[in-house]
């Protein structure tokens, strides 16, 4: 055939390979510490991997300086921070969501002296006094160095980066969460998850161990001290069989067992520790002086204790020693490990309580333990591990995770898992909720003597993600309850302290009376049902409250016809079912999303106990046993039957209060400004910079590149390198306060001065290889046309893919470009190396490009062609032996050609045209 002929022509002469670039989304983790942030990306075909900041390091200082708008973040920031401490900040992660009066901010506030914390009186919320003009919140802090990660990743990624699993401490409160979150959005960071770092970290464990778990489930300690605080972690990994799509499936599942911690016992307060001590001994001879009041000798001690933390947890001994600490004064101490040891007896004290807790509340034995890991930069202090061996009765501990970046790989695999367009292998995850929380209202239409009804909503062991629906009986008036952190008695009395208000929210519910004289001729009240949701951030949400009401029973023929007993008896079997598929999939409904979380919903009934067989009741129906399964956890009746009234709500936070729209707005044009800030600086440094190396590069090729040499006269020379000594004396002198614009025009200058020296040098290289091209391309063009004519001309038919004036215009081209080819060829023999070409070889290109166009052009036509097919009665017999002759009109352009150009056709058609 014509057409399969061209195309295989084709193939021969532009094979060009086409490179398809899907713009996929890469997704990151940050894992935000109180002392480094560590991220890690994963973008399509390549696997999660940490990033690098811009000094190559895998983890970045939580710290940003401030200098009118200047801004240093990680190890710059670190240097810049002795000489101006009070700007420079830093351990913010632990400040989030918090009140001035909260015992942390109070520590904070203690350690180091020289912050101005205060509320601002007109946002309400906890900030920086920066200088008289600025106030920076803690969250816009934190959002910067956040932003900075985001930057880091895109760099790295070499894509844009939006959307982030950021890990939080699981002892973060409601409060401390939604302020990281709002921190993120002030970064145009998109939160997949708040994930708990403790959480991440035993993912990151399990997801390299997949096969070495089974269905009975092993058991791991976690214990992590970082520089803040210390979590200890009881986890199992089982395999659980889910349903998906009617397949079983088998998965590995990450159940967090329970949780114990202690906010601050952490790195942190070492080397707090050792900076008191020092500056201790210090004050010993000195007593005139004290370094509290003075910020910048107060930082570098703190920078030397961190330095003798890290040798005393190798080393037994270290001379501690500042140059010029105070008023040219040097501080030196030579101190030992057992000296450090002793500052912090208390400390070491608290190191087994966690585990003793975790053990506890788990019930767990030590002896049913798999393994022990230890994590977190404070867990190299020898002592530190020596306290674990004796409160763990010499279970080993293992110290083989990579302690500084496990939680930011588990966290970037959950952002995988949570983003669409990447397979992951399933690995199911159920978090431990870390606080009970309660729900506390009045009773309405009661007359019993217990006026304040307490109820817990979520139990301290509840896994989450998790949806409950609390009922309220009795109520027909508008009313309030109030959300609160329940029983805390099991946790330390600073580490309650630390939470802050207790209370949680207070809910205003209104529209009640109206719903309920809607409905409360025709239909019974189910009770007004709030729905909330304790998401996969461990955020408590909630998502609406709604009057439920059902028709009576006398109303639908149905349950009349069952009497009483009956319905007994069928609630029972409905229980028993419902039950079974219950506890059925409680063992399999691990999967995320709605139908688990529907599964799971519980109904906290609140008035009365009586009520507590709604399931039962709701799913008493007389034929379908399976529709038992999914009406025991969603309560839908048949609609008709069923009326929902949507209620109005409003929340007030208890708990600290979140910014108001306009406080947010201003924050975000806060820092708008300063990245303006950033853009100009950048963009004056790239400027100087275009500058500087435009004057470098071009002094070296003059001087010692052959292809310069040759192609400048020595007049020409010496022009070019005056000019440059010149622009280069400038940029030393008024260009040291030159904006962008005069930077520019200085390159602009120089780039004109050397532009046909940098065309000649190009096109000498370029040239012959274009030539070639060119000259193959002809070759190629020529030799279609000609087999393209041949093979029309034998057709002979009307039926061709492309018209003689096409083919003539095609061999015009040809014709024409061999003409235009001489004379270029002609031209380029008279051309001196110093000498300006008159043809350059994008010409040359142009004339390639028209030459594949027009080539290309003919082939698709001919691809695209399709032959008629024959009429219906043949008018002529076809191929017959006698049809030798050229009889127009009785081929069929499908047959024929075949049989022309075709290697091995075996008709015998074939062998009589040949004879
Ligand atoms: C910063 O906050 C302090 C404390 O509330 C307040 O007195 C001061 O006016 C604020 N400064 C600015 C510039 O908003
Ligand atoms: C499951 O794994 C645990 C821990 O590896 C092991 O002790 C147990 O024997 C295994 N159970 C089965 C049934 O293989
Ligand atoms: C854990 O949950 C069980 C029921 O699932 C409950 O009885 C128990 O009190 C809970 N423990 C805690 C500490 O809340
Ligand atoms: C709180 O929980 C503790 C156990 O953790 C228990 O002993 C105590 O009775 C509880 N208090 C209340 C008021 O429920
Ligand atoms: C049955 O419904 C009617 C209204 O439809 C009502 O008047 C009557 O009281 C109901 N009977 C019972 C037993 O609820
Ligand atoms: C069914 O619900 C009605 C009211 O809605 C209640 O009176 C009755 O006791 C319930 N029956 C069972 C078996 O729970
Ligand atoms: C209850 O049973 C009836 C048939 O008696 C059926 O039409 C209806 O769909 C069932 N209801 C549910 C919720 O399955």
């Amino acid at each position: 055939m014509i057409h399969s002929q061209l195309i295989l022509f084709a193939c021969l002469i532009f094979a060009t390979s086409t490179v398809f670039t899907a713009d996929s989304l890469a997704v990151m983790s940050i894992d935000l510490g109180t002392e480094f942030t560590k991220i890690a990306v994963v973008k399509p075909g390549i696997p999660m991997e940490i990033v690098l900041n811009k000094e190559s390091r895998r983890k970045t200082p939580v710290i940003v300086a401030i200098k009118g708008k200047d801004r240093e973040f990680g190890e710059a920031a670190i240097s810049r921070s002795t000489k101006m401490p009070a700007q420079s900040y830093m351990y913010l992660r632990e400040l989030v969501g918090k009140s001035l009066n909260n015992p942390i901010i109070e520590q904070y506030l203690k350690r180091f002296p020289y912050y101005k914390l205060n509320i601002d009186g007109h946002s309400s919320q906890l900030v920086f006094e920066h200088d008289s003009e600025t106030n920076y919140t803690v969250e816009e802090l934190l959002s910067m160095i956040l932003k900075k990660a985001r930057e880091y990743a895109t760099d790295f990624a070499e894509q844009s980066v939006d959307s982030a699993v950021v890990t939080v401490p699981p002892y973060f409160t409601q409060s401390e969460r939604r302020s990281i979150k709002r921190a993120c959005e002030l970064a145009n960071i998109k939160v997949l998850q708040l994930m708990n770092d403790n959480t991440a970290v035993a993912l990151n464990y399990g997801i390299y161990r997949r096969k070495d778990f089974n269905a009975t489930g092993s058991t791991y300690l976690f214990y992590d001290m970082g520089a803040q605080s210390t979590t200890c972690t009881i986890a199992t990994f089982n395999v659980v069989k889910i349903k998906e799509h009617g397949y079983v499936e088998e998965v590995p599942q990450l159940t967090i067992k329970t949780v114990a911690f202690d906010r601050d016992l952490g790195g942190l307060e070492f080397q707090i520790r050792l900076r008191d001590y020092f500056a201790k001994k210090f004050h010993e001879k000195h007593p005139k002086i004290d370094l509290y009041k003075h910020p910048k000798a107060l930082t570098k001690l703190f920078r030397e204790a961190e330095r003798a933390k890290h040798v005393l947890s190798a080393n037994v001994e270290y001379t501690a020693q500042v140059e010029g600490l105070i008023d040219d004064i040097d501080f030196k101490h030579q101190t030992t490990r057992e000296e450090f040891e002793n500052l912090c007896t208390d400390l070491f004290e608290r190191i087994k309580r966690p585990v003793q807790e975790v053990l506890t509340t788990s019930g767990i034995k030590l002896s049913e333990i798999q393994q022990v890991l230890l994590f977190g930069g404070a867990t190299r202090i020898p002592r530190v591990q020596n306290e674990l061996t004796k409160v763990l009765g010499g279970v080993e501990l293992g110290k083989s995770l990579n302690t500084d970046e496990a939680a930011a790989m588990g966290a970037v695999f959950q952002a995988t898992a949570l983003t669409k367009g990447y397979r992951v292998k399933k690995f199911l995850v159920k978090d431990f909720n870390q606080y009970p929380i309660n729900v506390k209202f009045e009773r309405q239409n009661d007359d019993s003597d217990q006026r304040i009804l307490d109820k817990t909503l979520f139990n301290r062991n509840n896994t989450f993600p998790h949806r409950k629906v609390m009922t309220f009986n009795k109520h027909t008036d508008d009313f309030s309850f109030d959300v609160y952190y329940g029983n805390l008695t099991y946790l330390s009395l600073i580490d309650r302290r630390a939470l802050g208000q207790t209370d949680l929210s207070r809910i205003d519910v209104t529209g009640v009376r109206t719903a309920y004289d809607k409905y409360k001729d025709t239909m019974e009240s189910k009770g007004i049902k709030a729905h909330f949701e304790l998401d996969d951030s461990s955020l408590l949400v909630l998502t609406r409250i709604e009057f439920v009401f059902e028709r009576k029973d006398n109303d639908t023929d149905k349950n009349k016809a069952i009497t009483k007993d009956e319905q007994s008896t069928l609630s029972k079997i409905g229980s028993k079912i419902s039950s079974f598929f219950k506890s059925k999939t409680g063992d399999d409904g691990t999967k995320k999303g709605d139908e688990d979380e529907q599964n799971e919903e519980t109904k906290t009934t609140s008035d009365e106990p009586s009520t507590k067989p709604l399931d039962n009741n709701e799913t008493t129906n007389t034929t379908n046993d399976t529709s038992t399964t999914t009406t025991a956890s969603t309560p839908t009746t048949p609609k008709q039957m069923n009326a929902r009234e949507p209620l109005k709500f409003k929340i007030d936070l208890l708990d600290y209060p979140d910014p108001s729209e306009e406080a947010q707005t201003e924050s975000k044009k806060k820092l708008s400004d300063l990245d303006a800030h950033d853009r100009e600086l950048l963009a004056l440094a790239t400027a100087k910079n275009n500058l500087e190396t435009f004057i470098y590069d071009a002094r070296d090729k003059l001087e010692h590149d052959q292809r310069y040499k040759k192609a400048t006269t020595s007049h020409e020379r010496t022009k070019i390198n005056e000019k440059l000594a010149e622009v280069d004396a400038w940029l030393w002198e008024d260009g040291v306060n030159a904006d962008v614009k005069a930077l520019k025009s200085k390159l602009d200058e120089l780039k004109t001065l050397t532009k046909s020296l940098k065309i000649r040098v190009r096109e000498v290289e370029l040239r012959p290889k274009k030539l070639q091209e060119l000259k193959d391309t002809l070759n190629m063009t020529e030799h279609f046309f000609r087999a393209t004519r041949s093979v029309l001309f034998k057709t002979d038919t009307d039926e061709k893919p492309f018209t003689d004036a096409e083919l003539k215009y095609l061999e015009k081209t040809i014709k024409d470009t061999y003409t235009w080819l001489d004379q270029v060829l002609a031209e380029f023999a008279k051309l001196s190396p110093t000498d300006t070409p008159k043809y350059l070889s994008t010409d040359i290109d142009d004339k390639t490009n028209a030459l594949k166009r027009e080539t290309n052009y003919l082939l698709n036509k001919a691809q695209r062609f399709v032959p008629k097919p024959k009429t219906t009665t043949p008018k002529v017999p076809v191929n017959n032996q006698n049809k030798a002759d050229d009889d127009k009109s009785s081929t069929t352009s499908t047959s024929e050609p075949e049989e022309t150009t075709t290697v091995t056709p075996p008709s015998t058609e074939e062998q009589h045209n040949d004879l």
